[in-house]
């Protein structure tokens, strides 16, 4: 058995070196600062190098911007190989990107399906990839963000594309998890969240319909799809935190963080 100062070295080590994949908004961008609170030392992974660059600012502790696209292997393998040069090695692994397509299944375009699964299952995948050898060396942890919709309720409607690729999502995570078992892999599945404020904020639906948005929030909520709560985006960040301190000695597989019934839906679009 090695010693026990290094069996607890990633639970001890306030320095752990986070990648939060999709940290320009919303979830991710929650996620990488209040990592980086708790004194995680975070690469900030997105398209959008400017958005990074402000978020890296906000969360201090030597975080870095680091621009990815995940649906380019080579942006991946140049990103990971980027991020393990600056921090000397990477300890963990945060996929929050994501994307959704508000539409019945009929109406769903080859070419939705094909972005949908690019960016939420093969992006996954690629970056896990680039990611690997270097979270292989440190008994690492990496977390994917899911949807309720995928393995704890029922698929939403105008949402089932999108229920499909994270239920695709799970089955991948689980599948690198038999190919590499010296790495933790957590599924995450998260309810609705707002995220934070500013660059914070959710973008997930803001190219969606409004009106055909709201028409859908008042059907979900009637028909209990939705429970008129939101998750805390702090409340998230903190669970996040709570996989990467397991250490190396025991993982957590799957975790399901649904919100309580609220009101908050309902003051968020002042109904
Ligand atoms: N918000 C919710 O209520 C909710 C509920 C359940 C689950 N989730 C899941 O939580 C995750 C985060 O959601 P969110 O609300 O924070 O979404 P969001 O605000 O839309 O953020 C998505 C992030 O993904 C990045 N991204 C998109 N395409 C990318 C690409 N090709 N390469 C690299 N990065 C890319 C975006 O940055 P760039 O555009 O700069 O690349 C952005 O940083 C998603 O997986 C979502 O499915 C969200």
């Amino acid at each position: 058995m090695p010693p026990s100062d290094e069996r607890s070295r990633i639970s001890d080590d306030p320095s752990i070196r986070v990648a939060v994949v999709g940290a320009s908004a919303g979830l991710g961008r929650c996620i990488g600062i209040g990592l980086a609170a708790k004194g995680a030392r975070v690469a900030f992974m997105a398209r959008r190098k400017d958005r990074l660059e402000n978020a890296a600012k906000e969360a201090g502790n030597n975080a870095a911007a680091v621009a990815c696209d995940v649906t380019d292997e080579s942006s991946c393998q140049r990103a990971f190989a980027e991020v393990a040069d600056t921090f000397g090695g990477l300890d963990a692994l945060v996929y929050t990107t994501g994307m959704g397509v508000l539409a019945p299944l009929a109406d769903v375009t080859a070419e939705q399906w094909a972005q949908l699964f690019a960016t939420n299952v093969t992006g996954a995948s690629l970056v896990t990839a680039a990611a690997a050898p270097h979270l292989a060396a440190n008994a690492g942890t990496a977390v994917y963000l899911s949807s309720l919709s995928a393995s704890y309720s029922t698929p939403w409607p105008l949402l089932g594309a999108y229920a499909v690729s994270k239920a695709a999502l799970d089955k991948l995570v689980e599948a690198w998890r038999i190919e590499h078992p010296n790495i933790g892999f957590t599924r995450l599945a998260v309810g609705d969240s707002f995220g934070g404020s500013g660059d914070s904020q959710t973008e997930f639906n803001k190219t969606w319909d409004p009106a055909a948005l709201d028409t859908a929030i008042r059907f979900w909520m009637e028909h209990g799809y939705m429970q008129g709560g939101l998750v805390d985006a702090d409340h998230l960040a903190e669970v996040v935190h709570s996989v990467l301190r397991c250490g190396n000695s025991s993982f957590i597989p799957y975790l399901t963080l649904a919100p309580r019934p609220a009101d908050a839906v309902k003051e968020l679009r002042q109904w």
